[in-house]
């Protein structure tokens, strides 16, 4: 079966390595209302594709994303409140429900120039690699909003409180390079590495049993807002849903190689299937 092809987005396959590349170069990658529909659509689509293991989300030309569309998503729509609320609700759908809740592993590969409303799909992402002279900003501020949507929450959460107040607040850019030291990308690497240390990424996680890894970042997320003790609870019991869902049974084979057969060391990598 042929690949879905859209106006504003690009569909490219590496193995079992899906990109999603937002294609509106000319515009740096912004996001109108008819690129959101795209997203909605592909994502909904490669949640069940079996060949997409891990999703890589990137940018084409020089623009991870500049934000929303400030003429077709914002001025355009002054006027048309029906289509602005389809418009974001659309939006909010795919950055944050659906790719933050996405069943395999997700990495951001952030290109270029990444502002405002890009930050949500970059938070949404499990994993970002940057390249280091890639240019960050909370740009709102700048031309007189807050950081709406959901951006101001996921900037409070992934980093540290004085760089989130600093960086919302003064909309000052930043680099790929300071993008890693306060936690917003897992690396930041030279630009003509980004590609290859992104795949990299993938192949250790394309190493992983995939239950493991999607039940695992499931959890990664939902304990941060729990007590301890729910997260106990919730922990053990999502623990017996994977032992259930998993048909590796990895943790059988996983002692086995190690306790019988002494094949390997599960301290120092996965087990090879
Ligand atoms: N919305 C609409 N159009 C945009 C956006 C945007 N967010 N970003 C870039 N474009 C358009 C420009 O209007 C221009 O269009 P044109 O060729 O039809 O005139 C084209 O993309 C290229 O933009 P330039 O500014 O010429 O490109 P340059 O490489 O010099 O600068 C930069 C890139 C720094 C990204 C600049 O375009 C910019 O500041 N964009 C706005 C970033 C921003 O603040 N986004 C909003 C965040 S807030 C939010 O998302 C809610």
């Amino acid at each position: 079966m042929t690949d879905k092809t859209y106006e504003n987005i690009k569909i490219e396959r590496e193995g079992e390595v899906t990109w999603i590349v937002l294609n509106r170069p000319e515009k740096r990658n912004a996001m109108s209302p008819a690129l959101h529909y795209d997203m909605e659509d592909a994502l909904s689509w490669l949640a069940t594709d079996a060949q997409t293991r891990v999703l890589i989300l990137t940018g084409a030309g020089q623009a991870f994303c500049a934000g929303q569309d400030l003429k077709a998503y914002f001025r355009e729509n002054e006027n048309a409140p029906i289509e602005r609320r389809r418009a974001g609700l659309a939006s909010h759908h795919w950055r944050w429900e659906m790719l933050s809740t996405f069943p395999k592993p997700t990495i951001a590969m952030v290109n270029g120039y990444c502002f405002g409303g890009g930050f949500t799909q970059l938070c949404a992402c499990d994993f970002a690699v940057a390249s280091e002279d890639a240019i960050f900003g909370l740009s709102e501020v700048n031309w007189g909003i807050i950081p709406g949507g959901v951006v101001a929450w996921n900037v409070a959460k992934m980093l540290m409180p004085r760089h989130a107040m600093y960086y919302a607040t003064t909309g000052k850019t930043f680099n790929g390079r300071r993008a890693e030291q306060i936690g917003l990308v897992n690396i930041a690497v030279p630009q003509e590495l980004l590609r290859q240390e992104t795949l990299a990424l993938a192949a250790d996680l394309l190493n992983i049993n995939s239950g493991v890894l999607r039940y695992t970042k499931e959890a990664i997320r939902a304990v941060t807002d729990m007590t301890v003790e729910q997260a106990r609870d919730y922990l053990a019991v999502k623990q017996e849903a994977l032992a259930k869902a998993d048909k590796e049974i990895g943790d059988k084979v996983g002692l086995k190689k190690f306790l019988d057969d002494k094949s390997y060391r599960p301290g120092l990598g996965p087990y090879s299937k």
